[in-house]
């Protein structure tokens, strides 16, 4: 195949990021998500990469967003596909743009169960001992984040460790050939890597009942064993109409109250109902009805501007123990929902897929006004 095109879009992609940054967005910050919660916390979103994006959403990145967070790429199964064979193009060019774009990075992410390749765990025909399975996990971050030393300001350094049911910890390929050891060698190894990057671990429905009393147990653990953990992801997948705010607040406070910083990593409202509120990745449904083709009826768009306005309201309460606030896609046509857990047309962001704002933008931005 031939890599003109690739070329010919990275050219394009960094022509409009110089442009950008010669004509960088200054007039009113406080109409901006950015500028609203300039005070208060920094605003991400999660994207491919900068190089992937046309020069609108390039803008819209560059006027809203303070942070990103890569998608995919910095994932296992994209770094290091083969053993010792790592593949830094995609990221060094992340970096690289998002850096020229004045944005912060959240790396995402060192060590999880999804998206990472079989081979971390097999020897030969054997499972992989415990031992090498430590080894090569060691050796994955440290070339990971040892190339980005001070340039990528926070790690989601383990992903989703916690057990839906009931378990504490998920009988992961990790836990099975390390217990939970894993964890606590995860955050040593990234903080050898980078001393400055605060390290986070991260995971969806931890705000809530028994996963958030785990996460709490499992934050305790890891200081107990030495562990440097410095934060706690709540990812924050909701579903419209059952945004447990209550529990949410609960469990800044509770991280907070264990030492740790907490970020909001992974916030979307998904408006299509679906068969379950959590997000594990590896659930899926058979296709169902697409109930919103053409676009979300008013009264729901309203819902979510309000529901997205009292979360808003409420990290802004809590500013003093949240770092970042990242939302899981750039726009509604780019978000994770529209194909999972079964293809649908969603609308879970602050724009449309013409790039237009929804009522859930303006909501958010007047709930930072004192
Ligand atoms: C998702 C990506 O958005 C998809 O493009 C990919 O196919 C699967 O992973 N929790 C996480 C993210 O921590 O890494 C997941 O991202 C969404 C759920």
């Amino acid at each position: 195949m031939s890599r003109l095109p690739v070329v010919a879009a990275a050219f394009f992609a960094v022509t409009v990021i110089q442009l950008l940054r010669a004509d960088a967005p200054t007039a009113l910050p406080t109409n901006t998500l950015k500028g609203a919660y300039a005070k208060n916390f920094e605003i991400g979103a999660a994207i491919p990469s900068p190089d992937t994006l046309n020069p609108q959403e390039v803008r819209l990145l560059a006027t809203h967003f303070s942070s990103v967070t890569p998608e995919n790429i910095m994932k296992p199964e994209a770094i290091q596909p083969v053993e010792g064979r790592f593949v830094f193009e995609a990221s060094d060019r992340f970096v690289s743009d998002a850096s020229k774009l004045g944005l912060q990075i959240h790396g995402h992410t060192l060590v999880w169960h999804s998206q990472c390749p079989a081979w971390f765990f097999r020897e030969g025909d054997q499972d992989a001992s415990r031992d090498l399975v430590l080894r090569r996990m060691r050796e994955h971050i440290a070339k990971l984040v040892g190339r980005y030393k001070g340039r990528i300001a926070r790690w989601d350094v383990v992903n989703e460790a916690i057990d839906d049911g009931e378990y504490f910890l998920r009988k992961s390929k990790w836990f099975k050939a390390t217990g939970e050891e894993f964890i606590v060698e995860a955050f040593k190894a990234a903080r050898r890597a980078d001393p400055k990057a605060l390290l986070y671990y991260n995971d969806y429905s931890i705000d809530s009942g028994a996963k958030r009393e785990k996460a709490i147990r499992l934050i305790k653990l890891l200081k107990n064993r030495g562990a440097p953990i410095d934060g706690v992801g709540i990812q924050g997948h909701w579903t419209l109409d059952s945004v447990p705010y209550d529990e949410i607040e609960k469990a800044i406070c509770d991280f907070a109250a264990e030492g740790l910083r907490v970020a909001i990593t992974e916030l979307d409202i998904d408006v299509v109902p679906r068969g379950s509120g959590a997000a594990d990745v590896s659930a899926r449904e058979k296709a169902a009805a697409d109930p919103y083709p053409d676009g979300l009826p008013s009264d729901r768009l309203q819902r979510q501007a309000d529901q997205y306005a009292r979360l808003y309201a409420l990290f802004r309460k809590h500013a003093d123990k949240i770092d970042l606030v990242t939302v899981w896609g750039l726009h509604d046509g780019r978000s994770w929902l529209n194909y999972w857990p079964r293809a649908r047309t969603n609308h879970p962001l602050f724009w449309n897929r013409a790039l237009e704002p929804k009522p859930a933008l303006q909501a958010v931005i007047d709930a930072a006004r004192p």
